[in-house]
């Protein structure tokens, strides 16, 4: 059985006097909560703030992006030294933001997901697939060149260590979800390709998050599928009873 995981993605939103706000009240509400993985990711410049936050409570803390080099004239960038040091546990890689604005590739997620994982973070791999490719048929393709590139060189051992996130572009922000059924249908099509990869027993255990306009009120029924195993949650990440009300019917 894969145990849930439910993780925030704050993106960029919150001053540190908000992302502390924000983080006492998940702590408040789900602090103690152990049948779920819970983790919030808040932009760089409150992650030692809402680590301390966070101290005691089960709920972990998640980076949004990491840079691949350990150190020097990268100006702007984070390593995952630093992110350990504040107390980062989870590192999202591969953003379709990221990807859309900021030319992240295949190459470079694969970079990130190993300096990550040599660091001993844990990655969440974003995969998934535009509208336009989704309309053309090349939804396959796409999420299969995004998975098996993430997992370049990648052990299964290593991979055990990861969670993927499908997160079809459509409906990230825009208040439109995939339907349960188009979720696990992807989710299905990433796990065989991680029996490709991998093989039965460890694909079976790596887990598959759903993300794009997840929220209470549809939390459930996505969560219900059988390749469903939690969410990466924009939107409504950003207040904690909305937050609680997706971690609520696992
Ligand atoms: P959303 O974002 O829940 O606001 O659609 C999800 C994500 O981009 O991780």
């Amino acid at each position: 059985m894969r145990k849930k995981f439910i993780a925030g993605n704050w993106k960029m939103n919150t001053t540190i006097d908000e992302a502390v706000a924000l983080a006492k009240d998940v702590v408040k509400t789900m602090g103690n909560t152990s049948d779920v993985d819970i983790a919030i990711c808040p932009p760089y410049t409150s992650l030692y703030a809402v680590s301390e936050v966070l101290k005691g409570s089960t709920v972990k803390l998640g980076a949004q992006d990491v840079h691949w080099e350990a150190k020097g004239a990268f100006t702007g960038k984070v390593s995952c030294a630093m992110l350990k040091s504040v107390g980062v546990t989870y590192v999202i890689i591969g953003h379709s933001e990221q990807r859309t604005y900021f030319h992240e590739t295949n190459e470079t997620v694969n970079k990130k997901v190993k300096a990550t994982l040599a660091a001993g973070l844990l990655p969440i791999i974003c995969v998934g697939e535009t509208l336009e490719e989704r309309k053309s048929g090349k939804m396959d393709a796409v999420i299969e060149s995004h998975t098996v590139g993430a997992f370049a060189g990648i052990s299964a051992e290593d991979a055990l260590k990861c969670t993927i996130a499908y997160e079809p572009v459509w409906a990230i922000g825009t208040g439109e979800t995939a339907t349960p059924q188009q979720a696990n249908e992807a989710h299905i099509f990433i796990r065989k390709l991680l029996v490709k990869l991998y093989g039965t027993s460890t694909a079976e255990q790596i887990r598959i998050q759903y993300g794009g306009s997840m929220k209470a009120d549809n939390a459930k029924a996505l969560l219900g599928q059988s390749d469903v195993d939690g969410g990466l949650i924009g939107g409504a990440s950003l207040k904690a009873s909305d937050f609680a009300g997706i971690v609520k019917p696992v």
